[in-house]
Order: C-alpha cells, then sequence, then structure tokens
C-alpha cells in the first residue's frame, strides 16, 4: 500500500456538531492516525457541506447571509474537531471558490457527454434529506421516514442526471466486489435500492433555491446538493476535469469514505455513478457506520437531548478528548449503532484507561523504581511467552484496521492490557521481592514494560494524548511504524526515577457526572 487516502461525511452548516457528527469524525482520524503508522503518505480529508434550501431559509430567519452563516456554523465545526485532536489534513467547505469552479466543470462535462439533460419535473421534496423522495418511500402518512415531516411537492423544470444508464455496471460492482461496502450486510440494502432507481434531479431553479453553485451558462439554475457535495472528495485533491493536480493523481481514488449508514444510497449509487459518467476510477471502500442514540433515545432537537461534543469535556473537566474517543470509538462493533451515556462514559473509561491501563503502568513503574531505583538490569531476562501474545495483538489490531473494525481493534487492545494485568497478578513481582527473588522479579517488570510500549503505540490512534504520557515515562519511541514495532522496546539501564511517575489518567470524577446528571 503505497498511499492511504480517507475522508468524512461532509456537515450540514445549519447548526452546531452534535456527538453523532463527532462519532465520524474520530472515527475517521482514528484510521487516518493508524495509517499514518504504517505508511508514509496518508491524506485525511473533512469538510462542511454549505449549500442548499436549508441555509438559505435559516440565515434569512436570522437576518444574516448565507454565507455568514455558513462561515460561523463552519468555524464551530472546526473549533470542534480542534478540541477532539481531529487531525485532518485538508478541510474543504463547499463554498470555497476553487470547490464552486471545479463543480461547475463537472456538470458542464456531464451536459456536454449527453449524461445531464433538461426535463421538467414534478416530485416530493424532503429538506432535511436534500432530495426526492418516491411516493413508496413514504410512510402510511405520506412523511419523509427519515425526518418524519410532509415532503414538499415541488413542479419545475430540473437538469437531470441519467443514473439508469449505470445501473448495471453499479450492480455489477457491488456484487463482484463484495468488501466494498463495509460492514458487508449492508449490500443487501444498497442492491434493493437499485431495483428501482429512476435518473435523478440535479439542479433547482432559482425561483425557488438561489443558495447553490450556478449552471455555467443557464443563469436559471443552480447545481443541487449531491453532485455539489459528493465532488468535494475529487476538487478538494484538485480535481477540475481538464488539467488534474498532482495530488489527484497520487490519491485518487479514495481507499475508504467514511459516512453514515443514513446517507449510504448516495455513496454507493449516486457518486459511484457521477465518477462512472467522469471516467475516474471508484473509491475502494464505503465504510458506514451506524449511529449514536442518547440514552437509547434518537437525538432530536425537539427531544432536547442533542449533546454537544466539547459540553462532554467541559462536563466531565477533561484536559483532553482521549477519554472521548476511546469511548466514542469502541461505542459500536462495525456499522452497528451505538449509544451515548454519562454513566456508561464514565464507567466505561474509569475501567479501561484508570483502572486497567493507567495502574498496571504506574504500578508497574513504581515497583520498578521501589526494587531497583527505576533500573532495567542486563540480567532481567523477558518473558518469551506473553511477549508472544502482545505480538499477535500488534497482527490482529492491524487486521481490525484493514477491515476498518474499529471499536474491534480497541478491545483487542484492551485485552492485551487484561491478560497483561492477569501476568502481573498470578507472576506476584511483590511476592518475588519478599521472597528476594530479584531477578525473577525484574523479569516480570520489564517483561510488563516492554508490553506497555505496544499497547502506546496500539492505543495511540485512539488516545494520542495518553499515548505521548506513556510514552515518555516508558522512554518508548512513538514514531515507530508498526512494521517495525517489537516486543523488545525496554533499554537497560535506568528506565525512570519516582519523581517522573505519574497517572496517565485521572478517573472520571463521580461528582462531576452527577452533576452533569442533574443538569438534564
Ligand atoms: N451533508 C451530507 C453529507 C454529504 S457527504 C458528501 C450530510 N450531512 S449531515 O450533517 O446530515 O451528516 C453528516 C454525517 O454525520 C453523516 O455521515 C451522518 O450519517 C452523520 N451523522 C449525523 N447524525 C448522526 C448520528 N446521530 N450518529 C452517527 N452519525 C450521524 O448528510
Amino acid at each position: 500500500m503505497a498511499k492511504f487516502y480517507l475522508t468524512t461525511a461532509i456537515d450540514y452548516v445549519n447548526g452546531a456538531p452534535h456527538i453523532g457528527h463527532a462519532y465520524e469524525k474520530i472515527l475517521t482520524d482514528i484510521i487516518s492516525r493508524h495509517f499514518k503508522k504504517r505508511i508514509d503518505d496518508v491524506f485525511f480529508l473533512s469538510g462542511t457541506d454549505e449549500h442548499g434550501i436549508k441555509i438559505q431559509k435559516t440565515s434569512a430567519a436570522q437576518g444574516i447571509t448565507p454565507k455568514e452563516l455558513c462561515d460561523q456554523n463552519s468555524a464551530k465545526f472546526q473549533e470542534c474537531w480542534k478540541a477532539l485532536d481531529v487531525n485532518y489534513d485538508k478541510f474543504i467547505r463547499t463554498t470555497d471558490d476553487y470547490h464552486k469552479s471545479a463543480v461547475q466543470k463537472i456538470f458542464k462535462k456531464l451536459v456536454d457527454k449527453g449524461d445531464i439533460y433538461k426535463n421538467s419535473y414534478k416530485g416530493l421534496y424532503c429538506q432535511g434529506c436534500e432530495c426526492f423522495l418516491n411516493e413508496k418511500d413514504l410512510t402510511e402518512d405520506g412523511l419523509c421516514p427519515n425526518h418524519m415531516k410532509k415532503p414538499e411537492e415541488v413542479c419545475e423544470e430540473n437538469y437531470f442526471f441519467k443514473l439508469t444508464k449505470y445501473k448495471d455496471a453499479i450492480i455489477k460492482h457491488i456484487k463482484d466486489n463484495p468488501d466494498f461496502i463495509v460492514p458487508s450486510f449492508r449490500a443487501n440494502e444498497v442492491l434493493n435500492q437499485l431495483e428501482d432507481i429512476q435518473d435523478i434531479s440535479v439542479s433547482r431553479s432559482v425561483s425557488n433555491v438561489t443558495w447553490g453553485v450556478p449552471v455555467l451558462d443557464d443563469a436559471e439554475q443552480v447545481i443541487y446538493v449531491w453532485i455539489d457535495a459528493l465532488s468535494n472528495y475529487i476538487t478538494a485533491l484538485g480535481y477540475d476535469t481538464e488539467e488534474n493536480s498532482e495530488e489527484f493523481n497520487k490519491y485518487w481514488p479514495a481507499d475508504v469514505h467514511v459516512i453514515g449508514k443514513d446517507i449510504l444510497k448516495f455513496h454507493s449509487i449516486y457518486w459511484l455513478a457521477l465518477l462512472m459518467a467522469l471516467d475516474l476510477p471508484l473509491p475502494k471502500h464505503l465504510l458506514a457506520h451506524g449511529w449514536i442514540t442518547i440514552d437509547e433515545a434518537k437525538m432530536s432537537k425537539s427531544l432536547g437531548n442533542v449533546i454537544a461534543p466539547q459540553d462532554i469535556l467541559k462536563n466531565f473537566e477533561l484536559q483532553n478528548a482521549d477519554a472521548l474517543r476511546y469511548y466514542m470509538a469502541s461505542a459500536a462493533p462495525c456499522g452497528k449503532d451505538g449509544n451515548y451515556s454519562d454513566d456508561d462514559f464514565k464507567e466505561k473509561v474509569n475501567a479501561h484507561l484508570a483502572n486497567s491501563m493507567g495502574n498496571l503502568l504506574n504500578r508497574t513503574l513504581s515497583m520498578l523504581v521501589k526494587y531497583f531505583d527505576g533500573e532495567i538490569k542486563a540480567e532481567f531476562k523477558t518473558d518469551a511467552g506473553i511477549l508472544n501474545s502482545a505480538k499477535n495483538t500488534i497482527d490482529i489490531v492491524k487486521n481490525h484496521f484493514d477491515n476498518f473494525e474499529i471499536a474491534e481493534a480497541a478491545n483487542a487492545i484492551i485485552q492485551l492490557v487484561d491478560t497483561t494485568n492477569k501476568y502481573v497478578t498470578d507472576n506476584a513481582p511483590w511476592t518475588l521481592a519478599k521472597e528476594e527473588k530479584m531477578t525473577e522479579c525484574g523479569q516480570v517488570l520489564t517483561t510488563v514494560l516492554d508490553i506497555m510500549c505496544v499497547i502506546a503505540s496500539l492505543i495511540e490512534p485512539f488516545c494520542p494524548n495518553i499515548a505521548r504520557d506513556m510514552a515518555k515515562q516508558l522512554s518508548f519511541d512513538l514514531d515507530i511504524k508498526y512494521d517495525n514495532l517489537t516486543v523488545d522496546n525496554i533499554k537497560i539501564g535506568k528506565l525512570i526515577s519516582k519523581d517522573d511517575i505519574h497517572p496517565i489518567f485521572l478517573r472520571v470524577d463521580s461528582e462531576l457526572a452527577d452533576k452533569s446528571q442533574k443538569k438534564k
């Protein structure tokens, strides 16, 4: 693998970021950080999706211009990702000039090719989905099943994209590439949706919608949402239909688009068809993650249960986002729905990060100081049996990441922590010291510390701050790539002094947690 290009969905900016948006960005950031420890050329793209009727209406209601609303809210998303240590390589806004001009060219290319044509249209438009719905998609009461709102009847002259032309090729691609849609159980849903697809409307009349990218040579129409939005994955790299940038040639096709299950149809059908129409290679994988609920309820403004990620950091007085990142990453097995609750958050991060991982490092280093003045002696040979488990865990974690099983990878790391804790209990170095079996005692401690280096390296994509702190106390080089990571990490000689030992993660305080519970 020479390069790895990964993207998130770009978020609508008609509100502020919530924990559902954060879930996706954290997952993608973790995948990016993991692959950066395997290959040199990783490119991580995120951004905001800024056109559409919702922005037009919300900004009008607030008495500001659509662009002002986009600027305000896009900044909120970017601030939030910074607070969560989401480290993208590029952030695209669909209001960026280079993007708008590339989208116009893409549209024109498809018109010239005959894949986009003009037609008058009568349909049901859901503003929440920003797309037309078929009668059969609606609930019995005629509502959009996702937004439980009645779609608006729209009758206009629009441009249409010949989706039907690509139907067979898309079906073939999905069937021939069983690992294209992750998790694979979602492929059947897409194949069902493909059965009765029609050509799609890709523009709106300026008499109804003005906040969009204008169609070149047709002042009456703006390019509508999905062509504009999906194209971000290539325009961000410098694709503009004619002369493509070096970055585009280097990174396209994407290795994975990370998206929510609700927008899988747009990515697996519309996006593939657009790319086929543009004669471009197809992305290698679509990771469709599940949805995050709050205390098992769907997040919604009307229920008043929308959680802003930074509020969790604030409520629990967390120094950084590591605990939240770890919790969100392990919230659901690959592609399944997950849940956030304050109590569960507190319980899980205290158990895994403080009690299991943190204490293991802390007490091992403390014993090294107590019994050996912090020194690793040449005669401390390590225990091959358990070191083999650590070695296997490196491969298991890599394998999970290859399959985008992030929670499963987190679980494998914590299992190694548990196995190592059990090794300490079973070998009782304190008893060995009491019995003056000092070499054996040092051997156990050195073995554990060697494994802690592996754990620091594997946990780094999830918890970069904690990992840095662990590595510092272990004098371990965190920049080592996974291919060069061994289980022989601890050097002979003085490792640490008493004053340099400190907890890597403080238990989330129960009083604070209670306070945040009461606020609800
Ligand atoms: N703008 C489109 C995506 C265009 S991609 C070319 C959009 N925006 S969104 O703001 O509604 O959603 C952005 C991402 O956040 C989507 O992948 C969506 O699935 C995800 N989530 C929004 N709410 C979510 C949860 N409650 N839980 C998990 N992810 C969710 O769709």
